[in-house]
């Protein structure tokens, strides 16, 4: 199995209108469908600068910040004290997560889990399971083989495993790419409540490039 690499946050700097400080537009959704389903304890799996964290906390959520970085984790322990929320802080490896089994409601992984290769990915979906109660539910997001990047001349990690190679925070962290199969058997110990994948567009360089990825609710049986 590949060490596990988090992002290097450290050369990210701090800024309001970036997009890791504001709330993607699945997570209100979220929000509302798992406080409707009385959903309490909610894990911010790789929370990054804590955009998800800040949002449940403020909803009222009893939130767990979790992520192998430390400049992350201290990133979201300050947020959440300027906005007057206690919070629960860990850093650690996804492929060993510090938590009790069934003892989490809900889970938000947003492009975290693809940061490994197939063996890492297959440890971490166990220990979703693990650590999920029953009928608990975790949103997540996996690379998808059609992307750009993962047509790239990259170092190969396995058959569904580069580094990413672009200089910036994610230089050299691993990146796992699915597709529908390899998903529907990844995932077949749990119940597949929605699939989408989602095409994105961002210019760089004035060429157009496209990523696609997954997005998953999936339930724990
Ligand atoms: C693309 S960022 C997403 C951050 C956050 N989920 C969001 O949507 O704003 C990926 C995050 O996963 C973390 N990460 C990568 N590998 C990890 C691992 N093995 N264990 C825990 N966190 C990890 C990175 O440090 C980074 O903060």
């Amino acid at each position: 199995m590949i060490e596990s690499k988090g992002w290097n946050w450290e050369i990210v700097k701090e800024d309001k209108n970036s997009i890791w400080k504001n709330p993607s537009i699945e997570s209100y959704y979220l929000v509302n469908r798992w406080k409707s389903k009385n959903k309490k304890d909610f894990l911010d799996l790789g929370c990054g600068l804590g955009r998800h964290s800040i949002l449940f906390g403020k909803n009222g959520f009893n939130v767990f910040c979790f992520d192998i970085s430390e400049n992350a984790i201290d990133r979201t322990r300050k947020w959440a004290e300027q906005e007057n929320l206690s919070l629960n802080f860990k850093v650690g490896d996804m492929l060993n997560l510090p938590y009790e089994d069934k003892s989490i409601d809900c889970i938000l992984c947003r492009n975290v889990i693809s940061h490994t290769d197939t063996e890492g990915m297959k440890k971490i979906i166990e220990e979703l399971k693990r650590v999920l109660r029953k009928d608990g539910e975790c949103y997540l997001t996996l690379g998808s083989k059609d992307s750009w990047a993962y047509k790239q001349n990259w170092p190969i990690v396995d058959e569904n495993t580069k580094l990413r190679m672009e200089e910036g925070p994610e230089y050299k962290v691993p990146h796992f790419y699915a597709d529908y199969d390899l998903i529907k058997d990844l995932f077949k110990e749990f119940s597949i409540e929605k699939i989408n994948q989602i095409e994105n567009f961002y210019e760089k360089d004035e060429e157009t490039y496209t990523s696609f990825h997954y997005h998953l609710l999936i339930k724990n049986m």
